[in-house]
């Protein structure tokens, strides 16, 4: 497929364009920031850079037959709320109307776990989580990713043919980040806030390319995270010391994910490989 990757020069976009170039398709990153050879510098709030480029980019592209929408903000306090919310929505608004209007059908985009209630100051209804409860924006980050899931139910409700997939992607990770894992064991409260989730960037990438390939009309989302914890110490310890009274739905695992990706297995094919345990 021809693909343009927003936010292509950034920490999970770097992979996800590497990814999809290995298995045969043609990438075009669009990203205000990178190396030139990489990269055509688009403003996403500005439309009509955004349907220009995507309907095609001189001595890069001529069309496109998917879009993997990255860019954002990717997290609260990296700027100021008001600009996180104008930059993310109207960015993805941009995105969206672009491939409405020149037709384009398959869009896989990053939403966030954020959504399911990070950083569980108010505990999750029950663990696991999954996609099966109201969103919880904690947030004006996480405001928005819901907002835009709530944008693509429209528009595919408007367009029966367009496919829309929201990737809840856990805490991104490379492999140099591992070698900070061990220190999380001490203290449980650490990485409560996410529920000791995470996902290698080249699973992120994997999860990417099943949507790619294998989501059908429609819009649907999914947590996607690493089948394993961030800690060593058992799920089973955790709970009980930081969600006392929190309902458990199923067997725990000592160390498996209590962010569900029973969907993203089942419906995606997803199958993550890369594990921080397995890192030396
Ligand atoms: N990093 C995480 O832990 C995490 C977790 C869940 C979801 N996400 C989401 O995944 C996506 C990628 O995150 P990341 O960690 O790679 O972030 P990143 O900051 O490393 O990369 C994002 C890229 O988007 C680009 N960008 C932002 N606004 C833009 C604009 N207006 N025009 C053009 N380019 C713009 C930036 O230049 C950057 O290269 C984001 O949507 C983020 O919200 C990230």
């Amino acid at each position: 497929m021809r693909i343009v990757v927003t936010g292509g020069s950034g920490k999970l976009g770097r992979t996800v364009v590497r990814t999809l170039r290995d298995e045969g398709h043609e990438v075009v990153n669009l990203d205000r920031f990178g190396e030139r050879e990489s990269v055509t510098r688009v403003d996403l709030t500005d439309y009509g850079q955004v349907i220009d480029a995507i309907a095609g980019v001189d001595d890069r592209h001529s069309g496109t037959d998917a879009i993997v929408h990255l860019a954002a903000i990717p997290a609260p306090g990296i700027a100021s709320d008001v600009e996180t919310f104008h930059n993310n929505i109207t960015s993805t608004f941009n995105v969206f109307q672009a491939a409405r209007r020149l037709g384009i059908t398959r869009i896989v985009y990053a939403s966030s776990e954020t959504v399911l209630g990070l950083p569980f100051d108010v505990p999750p209804p029950y663990i696991p989580v999954d996609e099966e409860y109201p969103a919880r924006p904690e947030s004006t980050y996480s405001l928005v990713k819901h907002l835009e899931e709530q944008l693509a139910i429209e528009l595919v409700r408007w367009n029966p043919e367009l496919s829309i997939t929201a990737l809840r992607f856990s805490n991104v990770m490379d492999p140099d980040d591992y070698a900070a894992f061990p220190s999380f064991d001490g203290d449980a409260s650490l990485r409560k806030w996410n529920l000791w989730g995470y996902i290698d960037g080249r699973d992120g990438a994997q999860a990417v390319s099943r949507a790619l390939a294998n989501a059908g009309p429609g819009f649907e989302r999914y947590i996607i995270a690493a089948a394993d914890t961030v800690m060593s110490r058992s799920n089973a310890e955790l709970v009980a010391e930081m969600f006392p009274g929190v309902s458990i739905r199923g067997e725990l695992g000592v160390n498996d994910t209590l962010l569900s990706i029973e969907k993203a297995r089942r419906e995606l094919g997803f199958a993550p490989e890369h594990s921080w345990r397995d890192a030396s």
